[in-house]
C-alpha cells in the first residue's frame, strides 16, 4: 500500500480551479509553437515525418546522445528514457527490498521518501535547517542518521521546496560520506540548470559519484511539464538492465512526439533555459520587494537555485487559516507546508509563472485588508 500523495492530491483539486497559481513549481509552460521554431531543420524533419508508433524503451538514440552531453562521464547506454515520476518509482522498486534502510532529504517531494516506506523500508528523515539567514545543511544530523543496514541516500538539489542549494564541498562531503559508506544515492535534479548564478551550478552526482543515480527532465527548467518526460542516468553497474526490465510494466517506451521535442529542447536549451530564468529571476525580485514590504509578517528565505522557495509565515491567523481564505476569497492557491509534513508555519511559493505579478498583487489585496495585530 502506497499513501495518497498529499501534493499531487492538493493539486488535482485546485490547480485547474483557481484563478491564481502561486505555489507552481513548474515555468510557464513553453508554447509547441515556439519550441518548433526553435528547432534545426533536421530535428523538424523528425518531428513532421514522425510515425507515432511505439519507440525504443530505453529512449529514442538521439535524445539519450543529446542527454549524454548534459554529463561529463555519463553515456549514452547509461541513460534511460521516463517520465519523471515514473522514473522515481522505477529507481525505488529496483534499488529497495523490504528491511532496507534510507535516508531521505526532508521536506522533501513525497514519492522520494514515501516509495521506499511502501517498500517497507524504514526511511530516516534528514532535515534541513534553517536560521533567520537561510536553509542549510545537517552535516552531523546524516552521520547520526545513519544504520548498519542503510542501503540508500536520497537528495534533491537545487532543493524543493526550499530553493536550497550546497556548495560543491558541502556535495563533495555528503558524496564522501556515502563512499565511507557504500551507500547508493538518488540525486533528483529536476531543478538543476535553474540557478541564479552559473557558478553556482553543481556537477550531476552521476558524474562525481560511481554509485550515484541522477535524476533529471523537461518538466521544471525547461518549461515542458506536458511532455512527462525525463530521465535517469548512472553508471553504476546493473542498474539499467534492472530499470528496464521494470519499465516494461510500467510505460514500456516513452511518448514518441514527446520524445522528438524533447531532443528540439535540448538543442534548443541556451534559449529556453535562459527564458525560465528570466521569468524566475524577475519574479524573485518581486517576491524579495513583497517579503520586504511586509516584514515581520513573513520571514523570507531567499532560494539560490530552482523555482521555488519555502518561506514562513509569522500572521496571527493559522497559516492554514490564510491558505483557506485565498482559496475561497481570492481563488488564489498557496501550498501550505503540512502538505509537506512539515512543521511550522511555511509555504511553498513559485516563482517560475508569468502571471506571478498578479498573483502577488491579489495576495497583497487580501493581506491588506487583513486587521493589524
Ligand atoms: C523534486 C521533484 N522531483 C520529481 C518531480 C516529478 O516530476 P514530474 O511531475 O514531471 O513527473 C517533481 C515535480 O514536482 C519534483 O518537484
Amino acid at each position: 500500500m502506497v499513501e495518497p500523495f498529499k501534493l499531487e492530491r492538493f493539486f488535482a483539486r485546485y490547480e485547474f480551479q483557481v484563478k491564481y497559481l502561486l505555489s507552481a513549481s513548474d515555468c510557464e509552460g513553453l508554447p509547441l509553437s515556439e519550441l518548433l521554431e526553435l528547432a534545426p531543420p533536421q530535428t523538424l524533419s523528425l518531428w513532421k515525418d514522425l510515425k507515432l508508433g511505439y519507440t525504443e524503451s530505453q529512449g529514442h538514440p538521439l535524445l539519450r546522445e543529446e542527454i549524454a552531453r548534459l554529463y561529463r562521464s555519463t553515456s549514452t547506454e547509461q541513460i534511460v528514457v521516463a517520465v519523471p515520476e515514473e522514473a522515481i518509482f522505477i529507481a525505488m522498486q529496483t534499488l529497495l527490498r523490504p528491511g532496507d534502510h534510507v535516508i531521505s532529504i526532508f521536506p522533501a517531494y513525497q514519492s522520494l521518501y514515501e516509495l521506499a516506506h511502501s517498500i517497507g523500508c524504514e526511511v530516516t528523515y534528514w532535515n534541513l535547517r534553517q536560521d533567520s539567514q537561510g536553509w542549510y545543511l545537517d552535516l552531523e544530523g546524516l552521520q547520526a542518521a545513519l544504520r548498519p543496514n542503510t542501503r540508500l541516500l536520497v537528495i534533491n538539489f537545487p532543493h524543493n521546496p526550499t530553493g536550497f542549494l550546497p556548495t560543491l564541498d558541502e556535495l563533495q562531503a555528503v558524496l564522501d560520506f556515502a563512499a565511507r559508506h557504500d551507500l547508493m544515492v538518488f540525486s533528483d535534479e529536476m531543478y538543476r540548470l535553474l540557478e541564479y548564478s552559473e557558478a553556482d551550478r553543481l556537477p550531476p552526482v552521476c558524474d562525481l559519484y560511481e554509485k550515484g543515480i541522477s535524476l533529471s527532465g523537461f518538466s521544471k527548467s525547461f518549461a515542458l511539464a506536458g511532455l512527462r518526460l525525463g530521465w535517469l542516468a548512472t553508471r553504476a553497474p546493473g542498474l539499467l538492465g534492472a530499470w528496464l526490465a521494470y519499465k516494461d510494466y510500467t510505460t514500456i517506451c516513452s511518448s514518441a512526439p514527446s520524445e522528438i521535442l524533447g531532443l528540439m529542447a535540448l538543442q534548443a536549451q541556451e534559449t529556453i533555459l535562459a527564458r525560465s530564468r528570466r521569468i524566475v529571476l524577475e519574479n524573485l525580485s518581486l517576491a524579495a520587494a513583497f517579503f520586504t514590504h511586509y516584514s515581520p509578517l513573513f520571514l523570507w528565505l531567499p532560494p539560490r537555485a530552482g523555482s521555488v522557495a519555502f518561506p514562513r509565515w509569522n500572521g496571527s491567523i493559522s497559516l492554514e487559516q490564510l491558505c483557506k481564505d485565498l482559496l475561497d476569497l481570492r481563488s488564489l492557491m498557496l501550498l501550505p507546508g503540512s502538505i509537506f509534513d512539515f512543521p511550522g508555519p511555511h509555504f511553498r511559493i513559485g516563482l517560475g509563472r508569468q502571471d506571478f505579478p498578479q498573483a502577488l498583487q491579489a495576495l497583497e489585496m487580501h493581506l491588506d485588508g487583513l486587521p493589524h495585530p
